[in-house]
């Protein structure tokens, strides 16, 4: 089970003088797990804080440091270092390499190559906040923005100088998302793509309630992903321990019929709905203001309808609207995900097999079978990020097929 946005990638990462030079060992180490093919440029101070060795450990490669000799077999590194390459990342960015960058200056390897290559350019500053708020690193910054680069703020907080303000290395999280966005296709760039996630819940008193095993995750991926190739994403998730993807505007309900009135009142402005929630089908009749004691609770206990959101939605598709429904099944997923496909009138169906251990609910892969009008297909059993980028594929297809 492979697929990730960066598995085969081309990153070069220059590395100059900054104390946080030392973090970014870990983000070779991640990007190099992940299976990026990476490539580290080290500036001379660079080496004084971080020996060349470590990076060439965690990336598996040779560190380039010098652009004359060095005995290496390639006299040209400052040019072909940055040929064909995915994305190149300066971190950390000193208030000198962003200087020198600014005036195009090109003095040591990592600087020409910056000039000789025509991959995207990303630059996370890293310095102490006084030398960050100067207006002159400022100037720089701002010309670096107009030149196409992209600068990738840094954080605010104590730094290594033991003054607090903004100029510390930005989160390797954060960056990481940053990273997997510029190197994904922008092919749904500005589509609105509403998703909604994780499970209801139905309460009974205000210590117990009715709810289902979704986790949220395949819901999550969908917006992270989507969001990742340019999406405007909303996630209306019911509660989840997740953490809402960056870029992503999350509205959390718990119940269904919260989740019904969330959904209703953006659906009319999605181009893309995708309800990979389970939302609860029924909910207690009456609801205790205050907790039940055991010996007073009725054995039966009486449910009431929830609406149900998808067939309204159903009803409501404007022209040009793509509605994408899941299900979960554990007998006969193709009869159940072809009859709600037409009664629901979706335009696709994700149908989930919740009877195994590795698809589903809960887990960290799934394996879709994916229904719509022109027929069914199996997707591959994988993670469920990747999962969300096959099912998006459809989507996009689909979305550029409607009037
Ligand atoms: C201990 C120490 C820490 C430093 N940390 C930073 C830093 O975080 N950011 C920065 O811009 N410069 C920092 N500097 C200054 C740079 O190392 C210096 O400007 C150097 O010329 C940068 O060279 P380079 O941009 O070619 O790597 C630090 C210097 C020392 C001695």
């Amino acid at each position: 089970m492979v697929q990730n946005i960066f598995a085969g990638k081309k990153i070069v990462i220059g590395v100059s003088g900054s104390i946080a030079a030392f973090k970014v060992a870990g983000w070779v180490s991640d990007l190099a797990k992940e299976e990026a093919r990476v490539s580290v440029v080290m500036t001379s101070s660079a080496a004084e804080f971080v020996t060349p060795l470590t990076f060439a450990a965690l990336s598996g490669n040779d560190v380039h440091t010098g652009m004359f000799g060095q005995g290496k077999e390639d006299p040209m590194t400052h040019i072909s270092l940055g040929r064909d390459v995915d994305l190149v990342v300066i971190a950390p960015a000193t208030a000198n390499i962003i200087a020198k960058l600014a005036s195009g200056i090109a003095d040591d390897l990592l600087t020409t190559m910056v000039l000789a290559t025509r991959a995207k350019v990303l630059v996370c500053p890293a310095m102490n906040n006084r030398m960050y708020s100067h207006p002159a690193t400022q100037k720089n910054l701002k010309i670096l923005k107009e030149l196409g680069y992209d600068i990738i703020d840094p954080a605010c907080g104590m730094m290594a100088c033991k003054e607090e303000g903004e100029g510390r290395l930005a989160e390797w999280d954060g960056v990481k998302e940053l990273l997997a966005h510029s190197l994904s296709p922008q092919d749904l760039r500005g589509v609105k793509i509403l998703v909604t996630a994780g499970p209801t819940r139905e309460p009974l008193d205000p210590a117990r309630f009715l709810s289902n095993r979704s986790s949220g995750k395949m819901g999550y991926a969908l917006a992270q992903a989507a969001c990742r190739r340019g999406a405007q994403v909303l996630l209306i998730s019911g509660p989840s321990f997740l953490t809402c993807p960056r870029g992503v505007t999350l509205v959390k309900v718990q119940t269904a019929r919260e989740m019904y009135d969330a959904v209703l009142a953006h659906a009319a402005d999605s181009t893309v709905i995708i309800k990979a929630a389970a939302v609860a089908d029924y909910r207690p009749e009456t609801v205790y203001e205050h907790k039940v004691k055991k010996e007073n609770i009725a054995k039966e206990l009486i449910l009431e309808r929830n609406p149900d959101i998808l067939l309204e939605l159903g009803k409501r598709k404007k022209v040009g609207q793509v509605l994408v429904g899941f299900a979960a099944e554990s007998t006969n997923l193709l009869a159940e995900g072809k009859r709600k496909l037409l009664s629901k009138n979706l335009d696709l169906i994700a149908v989930n097999d919740i009877s195994g251990d590795t698809t589903g609910f809960e887990t960290e892969s799934n394996q879709i079978l994916l229904i719509s009008a022109s027929g069914a297909e199996t997707l591959p059993h994988t993670t469920k990020l990747h999962s969300a980028d096959l099912l998006l594929d459809r989507v996009r297809q689909l979305v550029g097929e409607k009037p």
